[in-house]
């Protein structure tokens, strides 16, 4: 097992990019914000499959939390977190300080809508456009061929591809599957917030949303699906910020017209926010 490199500076993860390049390799990004689990392995093995150079980044991005948010208690293992990329033979990390990123004097934001509106953003505004900063600073200071994102974040994975679209960045954007554990949860750095009663109950938010295909399937409207969905949750103790079906592409409300779907949600048990999300598609007339 080689540590990988890693690099703390623009100018320094540049120069090895540029070599790599020419040596003609195909660069690829993972960009995460560290307490790497499964989920996030699997964005760098699936990176590993399609590039030749892969570097992962490590950053907590105070621009996309609010002030109310858990910046500071965000966990933070740099030392586990380069062992698990180690394991993987990653070639590089990036781990710059919040200076690096956002130096004295920054003065710039990026603005984002489309896919960006409500979901997320209703309870969450600010979040999207800190997102969408500092991807475009990392894919900017990296310069990849190729970034992967997981579809676990769903709206976000849309939000990239939209403004790497809007502001034509030389960059192919892929997504990956969501990883989950042996009861369906959808692996996050924050369900180790969750009580052990708590962590029990989050299982469930997995099961309403598959329940909530399956009765689509079976020809059960939207809106007694959702609403039946949202009931259960409920019952269990969730809160639930929103359980929409969306296009699966624009992530606009649907109708008779849209072809492939995904069906979103975010739920609060205690002081954890959950969110999950699932692919559908209407089943075709036989
Ligand atoms: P973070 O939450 O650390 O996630 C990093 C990447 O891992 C994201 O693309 C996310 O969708 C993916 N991921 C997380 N859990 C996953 C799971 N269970 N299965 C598959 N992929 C999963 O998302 C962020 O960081 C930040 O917003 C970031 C894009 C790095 C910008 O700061």
């Amino acid at each position: 097992m080689t540590r990988p490199r890693i690099f703390e500076t623009i100018a320094a993860l540049r120069k090895e990019v540029e070599i790599a390049r020419r040596d003609g390799r195909r660069i690829a990004l993972v960009p995460t914000m560290g307490a790497l689990h499964d989920g996030h392995l699997s964005l760098v093995r699936s990176a590993q499959e399609r590039a030749d150079f892969v570097m992962a980044s490590i950053f907590v991005n105070p621009t996309q939390f609010a002030p109310n948010e858990d910046f500071d208690a965000y966990p933070r293992d740099h030392e586990a977190d380069i062992a698990k990329l180690a394991e993987l033979g990653i070639d590089a990390v990036f781990l710059p300080t919040v200076g690096e990123m956002y130096p004295k004097g920054f003065a710039t934001g990026v603005t984002v809508g489309g896919p960006a509106r409500d979901l997320e953003s209703a309870t969450r505004p600010h979040f999207f456009n800190g997102v969408a900063l500092v991807v475009t600073k990392l894919l900017l200071a990296a310069l990849p061929d190729l970034a992967i994102f997981g579809e676990k974040d769903y709206q976000q994975l849309c939000v990239i591809r939209q403004f790497v679209r809007d502001l034509n960045m030389p960059v192919e954007i892929a997504g990956a599957p969501t990883v989950r554990e042996g009861d369906g949860l959808a692996m996050s750095s924050r369900n180790r917030y969750l009580s052990p009663q708590d962590r029990h109950k989050a299982a469930l938010l997995p099961v309403v949303l598959r329940d909530i295909l399956k009765a689509l399937d079976d020809g059960t409207h939207v809106p007694e699906a959702l609403a039946d969905g949202i009931r259960r949750l409920k019952e269990d103790g969730f809160e639930v910020d929103y359980l929409e079906l969306r296009s699966a592409e624009t992530l606009a409300p649907v109708d008779d017209a849209t072809a492939e779907m995904r069906l979103l949600a975010a739920a609060r048990l205690g002081d954890t926010r959950l969110i999950d999300n699932m692919a559908w598609s209407k089943p075709r007339a036989s």
